[in-house]
């Protein structure tokens, strides 16, 4: 067995370094996760309180997938030959987003949001995007076109293919862009309908019913990247139907699959339509893409979501988070300035020099509760359950959070 320590330090020498943060026992190396349980190569046990960033929101290692890899087929041909997992994918998915919307199937996120803005290009055919300060869609190129933190795009900024305009994600945005497109062009907006790496924004009342309505009235298509908030965490399958707007184009991956690197976009029919009939090549593909295995496992996930009564069970989460959490923000008045969250996604904004960085490690390290820093200056603490937590694991999570403020 290699100890923790000769871990870290092969890790230290095999890894470009500006990718994992290394100091002292930090951070621990996990090697196993079922449920709500990741053990690390120590034998310590943690509670995740983060579904791993959105992704495991079932839970982890589900029974489910574990069936699935018996069956058998994992790889398939691509966009030459169709698997039939992916063919019964991707029309559950349709099924599931309604206006029959159609699309394809890829692997990250930074994928998804990049075919949404393609298609919207070929709609438009123009480099300008309205996009939102605080926006995180991605790090590969395209995606870092829109997303706006300085620190990702600092070093590449001449490389990126699409030119950002940024507005503030406020109601008084609204007049700011609907006057900007009266005077420019642009091809689409991108909006996350709740912003997450920025420390779980939740948009102001009427912000994407008025998106919707300058993306109708200017023909330009509204782009919802619902890769953090899709599949369940508001309580519906998309936020889009939690906020009842209707995008032209989706983004999402995270979720579908609840393990695997699988995402998509999906639009209306005549935005898809403009890549046109086959040529027998795919002009946008990956040799993963719609990966059969992949597939399986997402179509057994969306069951899974079903079978947890998600609308129900993410009410009740929900109730429990805002009731707690505000409760602990009365208490430490001088640590925590706010709380704010929906369904299942909750961020605890902080007052400084207190950093979020900070408090996710001494929970981490001292009471073995898995959170996520976030916040584009590490200002607010990120809380996402998965879906199978029950009360008496939210409880513990209250009850360590309060231990650890007290530190502080
Ligand atoms: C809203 C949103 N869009 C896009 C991405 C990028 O996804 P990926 O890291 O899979 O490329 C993320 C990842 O956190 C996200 O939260």
């Amino acid at each position: 067995m290699v100890s923790y320590k000769k871990l870290l330090n092969i890790l230290k020498k095999v890894e470009e370094p500006d990718f994992t943060f290394v100091e002292g026992s930090f951070p621990p190396v996990f090697e196993n996760a079922e449920g709500i349980i990741v053990k690390d190569v120590e034998g310590n046990e943690y509670l995740d309180f983060s579904s791993f960033f959105g992704v495991s929101f079932t839970g982890h290692s589900q029974a489910f997938i574990k069936e699935e890899a018996k069956n058998g087929f994992f790889h398939g041909l691509g966009d030459l030959i169709p698997s039939k997992e992916k063919i019964l994918l991707m029309d559950e998915i349709s099924n599931i987003i309604g206006n029959n919307f159609k699309g394809i199937l890829l692997q990250n996120g930074s994928d998804a949001v990049e075919a949404c803005l393609r298609s919207a290009y070929l709609y438009k055919k123009n480099k300008t995007v309205i996009a939102f300060k605080g926006a995180y869609h991605g790090t590969a190129l395209t995606a870092l076109s829109v997303t706006y933190s300085s620190n990702f795009r600092e070093r590449f900024s001449d490389l990126l293919p699409f030119r950002a305009k940024f507005f503030d994600y406020s109601l008084d945005s609204l007049e700011k862009i609907d006057s900007y497109l009266s005077k420019n062009q642009a091809s689409s907006i991108i909006v996350e309908p709740i912003q997450g790496r920025a420390g779980i924004k939740i948009p102001p009342k009427g912000f994407l019913k008025g998106l919707e309505k300058i993306s109708n009235e200017k023909d330009i298509p509204l782009i919802f990247d619902e890769v953090f908030t899709g599949f369940g965490k508001t309580g519906e399958y998309f936020a889009k139907d939690y906020f009842k707007v209707k995008p032209d184009l989706i983004a999402f991956g995270k979720g579908l699959t609840g393990a695997f690197p699988l995402s998509g976009c999906f639009g209306k029919r005549e935005i898809m339509d403009l890549w046109g009939e086959s040529r027998g090549e795919a002009t946008y593909t990956f040799t993963f893409s719609g990966n059969p295995f992949f597939s399986r496992v997402a179509l057994r996930n969306i069951k899974k979501i079903e079978s947890l009564n998600f609308r129900k069970k993410v009410r009740e989460i929900e109730r429990f988070l805002s009731r707690e959490l505000e409760r602990l923000k009365s208490f430490f008045t001088l640590k925590i300035k706010e709380v704010r969250g929906l369904g299942t996604m909750w961020g605890i904004e902080l007052f400084p020099p207190l950093n979020s960085f900070q408090v996710f490690k001494r929970l981490l390290l001292n009471e073995k509760i898995i959170t996520l820093p976030s916040g584009e200056k590490g200002e607010a603490l990120e809380i996402l359950p998965p879906l199978i937590a029950e009360e008496k694991d939210l409880e513990k999570l209250i009850k360590a959070l309060e231990r650890t403020f007290e530190t502080f």
